[in-house]
């Protein structure tokens, strides 16, 4: 993935007077800029997709909702589409991941404050289906922020496989999205990928592996049962952990409950 930089006509543009280099995924590419002395996240996406298109919906929708970023401007610029998005000062979950290492309370405090910020999105009958540590920023204070609500869709199976711009996504995604049954895709799809956080955060260690035909054994052989060391981590985790969705917890009030 190429390392790549906005030009002076852009910056212009945009009356942007710092940017950090970015690293260009799939489609879309991110900087930390600063306009007018306040910090963005710039968001450049070659192709204005449903995926893209369905992010946007989402944050407007729930621009309230402070685990969900807060889009402050949409542009085109050179046939591209630029959104200026609230920065989150902080970092990825997953490049912190070992402050939650053996605190019970800590993982079960970010577990709960993530489930609260996508309540309001499920009842709205959103799924985010790419529950992971690097789509979960952690701000400054310890609050979590949901990212990336681009693949807020079925994952058909070439999107759960190394390619394409999603790597490893299969490791926190559920046996319905790792079969590619979307019929079968629900919250309680979002709840398995939540655990599979869990358990992580409090161990160390992921759940089930992180091959994909040896998580893929697992899932067919159907007993997910797991012991993290924390009776309550796995009282969490053995409610979700179920190959059949109608098993997990129904709601998402018996969810929270659970943590
Ligand atoms: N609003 C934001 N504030 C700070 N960093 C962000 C923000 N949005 C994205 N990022 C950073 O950019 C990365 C990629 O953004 P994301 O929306 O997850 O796109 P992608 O589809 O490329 O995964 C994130 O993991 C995070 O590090
Ligand atoms: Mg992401």
């Amino acid at each position: 993935m190429p390392i790549v930089s906005l030009t002076r006509e852009f910056l212009e543009h945009f009356n942007i007077t710092e940017c950090s280099r970015a690293i260009c995924g799939g489609q879309k590419t991110v900087y930390k800029v600063r306009i007018d002395g306040k910090f963005y996240a710039l968001k450049v996406i070659k192709v204005a997709d449903e995926r893209f298109i369905r992010e946007l919906k989402i944050c407007e929708e729930f621009k309230q909702n402070a685990g969900i970023p807060r889009i402050f401007e949409v542009k085109s610029y050179d046939g591209e589409t630029v959104i200026l998005e609230e920065f989150i000062d902080g970092n990825d979950l997953s490049q912190i991941s070992g402050q939650y290492l053996g605190d019970e309370t800590k993982v079960c405090r970010l577990i709960k404050e993530i489930i609260q910020s996508l309540k309001p999105v499920w009842e709205a009958r959103y799924i985010h289906r790419d529950l992971k540590p690097a789509n979960i920023r952690i701000r400054k204070n310890g609050t979590p922020v949901i990212l990336d609500f681009g693949i807020a869709r079925a994952l058909d199976d070439e999107s759960i496989t190394v390619s394409g711009g999603q790597p490893l996504t299969y490791i926190y995604g559920s046996p319905e999205q790792y079969a590619g049954k979307k019929s079968l895709i629900s919250y309680r799809t979002d709840f398995f990928c939540i655990g599979v956080i869990a358990f992580q955060l409090y161990t160390g260690k992921l759940p089930f592996g992180n091959g994909r035909e040896e998580i893929g054994l697992k899932y067919k052989n159907g007993n997910l049962k797991v012991s993290s060391g924390s009776e309550k981590i796995d009282i969490f985790c053995n409610a979700v952990f179920k190959v059949n969705p109608s098993e997990r917890p129904r709601t998402i009030d018996s969810l929270i409950k659970l943590i």
